[in-house]
């Protein structure tokens, strides 16, 4: 039997892969992810990170390894297998995760029905229940909580908001463990750099349920990864190919990292900006 011991594993990812139509994507990927710790994701457009994800997120079933995780929340939990969980025992391990997608995926509906989707369906909760949990995650993230905001259709929302809106929604269910693909893409730098700012805030801030959360961000933000330099995993040819702390990361000489991390985006510079550590 696997436990946790006393580094409180939340998920371990062991020899995962896929192929779509034959081509392999990941060709066995391991990794550990503790609770409390901000991994971020990275590696070349197409290497795999959002298959990872979903992967994990039981979107996609894989070819052959397994996704362990914690089935209780004390050090020492056994660790438990997610493909061999019943619909209820999965369900209670994804109603204490939550997601948000490279692409917000928001539905046409308005700010109060994307916001609450998951608290009715996961949560089981009505309208009287979702209304002020909506209002608390929509100033959480910086956005207005009035009646009409809630009302309004997400297509109004400019590209920031409705990342906002992505963010507040996996926020509403008060997450022990967020992941996040691709937070800051496409958006100017200053909403970028609000957008960083509320990651940031949202790993260390408190939870309802332990208190500490589990961040996991693909992201090819660079300035991102400089202020909060952490736990940095690059995939690469369907695996890791580095796993390390981002100054390692930053410093490597590889030829597989140094070219890559030369290219990464910087999408606003901060100039003397301290350095962010998360809890
Ligand atoms: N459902 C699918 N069917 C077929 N191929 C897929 C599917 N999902 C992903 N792929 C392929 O798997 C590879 C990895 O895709 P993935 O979306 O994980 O890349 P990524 O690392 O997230 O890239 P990006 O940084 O551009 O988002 C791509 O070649 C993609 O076309
Ligand atoms: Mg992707």
């Amino acid at each position: 039997m696997r436990t946790n011991g006393d580094a409180f594993v939340e998920i371990e990812v062991e020899a995962l892969s896929k192929s779509f139509d034959g081509r392999p994507v990941l060709r066995g990927v391991d990794l550990e992810i503790r609770r409390g710790s901000f991994i971020a994701l990275v590696g070349p457009s197409g290497c795999g990170k959002t298959v990872l994800l979903n992967l994990i997120l039981g979107l996609l079933v894989p070819d052959a390894g397994r996704i362990l995780v914690a089935a209780g929340d004390t050090p020492g939990a056994r660790l438990v297998d997610l493909a061999g969980l019943d619909g209820q025992q999965r369900s209670r391990i994804y109603g204490r995760w939550a997601v948000v997608f490279q692409k917000n995926a928001l539905f046409s509906g308005s700010v109060r029905d994307n916001i609450g989707l998951w608290l009715r369906e996961v949560r089981d909760l009505g309208d009287d229940a979702i209304t002020p949990i909506a209002r608390a995650a929509l100033t959480a993230v910086g956005l207005p909580c009035t009646d009409s905001f809630l009302e309004i259709s997400v297509y109004s929302l400019s590209g920031g908001m409705a990342k906002r809106l992505a963010i507040a929604r996996a926020l509403a269910m008060d997450p022990d463990c967020l992941f996040y693909d691709e937070p800051t893409s496409g958006l100017d730098p200053l909403t970028a750099s609000q957008i960083q700012d509320l990651l940031l805030a949202t790993h260390s801030g408190p939870t309802v349920g332990q208190g500490r959360r589990t961040t996991v961000m693909v992201t090819h933000d660079k300035d991102l990864l400089s202020r909060l330099r952490p736990r940095t995993v690059m995939l690469h040819e369907g695996r890791v190919f580095f796993d390390g702390p981002f100054e390692a990361f930053a410093a490597s000489t590889s030829p597989v990292i140094r070219p890559y991390f030369e290219l990464m985006p910087i999408l606003h510079q901060r100039g003397a900006d301290p350095v962010m550590t998360p809890a």
